[in-house]
């Protein structure tokens, strides 16, 4: 089938079997690599991105259901702006990676955090980012840092 997608903000098709995981299209086919295969389950969070707006797993995401739905990854996180988003500048400026393989998934639902709570507390960062598994145990700097993006 010939699925129409708009993966960061740019127009593109789908060939192929649309009960394909979102993930696969978008590491495979359209070569954005910042979401990883962590689970594959939906339940460690490395796979986050945003269907319009909100965080997805794109494990879980038929890319068949996105008709008319707007994707965003890491890559395209601040393509409506220059500069990077505030969630990628506070990332760096406290150094929040370790080993750095699930941080994409953590920004992605840092930022979509944001959107709904501007300035959040403590339990709705923590809420928001229980789903974001760190092996290396980064909670006390990405919780640093969604509180950095939000000022
Ligand atoms: Fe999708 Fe783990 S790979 S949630």
């Amino acid at each position: 089938m010939s699925l129409p997608l708009v993966v960061n903000g740019t127009q593109r098709r789908h060939l192929g079997d649309a009960n394909e995981p979102l993930l696969w299209v978008l590491r495979d086919k359209l070569g954005l690599v910042s979401t990883k295969y962590g689970c594959g389950i939906g339940a460690c969070g490395a796979c986050t991105v945003h269907v319009d707006g909100e965080a997805q797993r794109a494990c879980s995401v038929p890319v068949g259901s996105l008709r008319g739905k707007r994707v965003t990854t890491l890559e395209g996180l601040a393509w409506a702006g220059p500069g990077l988003h505030p969630v990628q500048q506070a990332w760096t400026e406290l150094n929040v990676p370790q080993c750095g393989y699930c941080q994409a998934g953590q920004m992605m639902s840092a930022a979509a955090l944001l959107r709904r709570h501007p300035r959040p507390s403590d339990a709705q960062v923590d809420e928001a980012m229980r789903g974001n598994l760190c092996r290396c145990g980064t909670y006390a700097r990405i919780r640093a840092a969604v509180h950095r993006a939000a000022q």
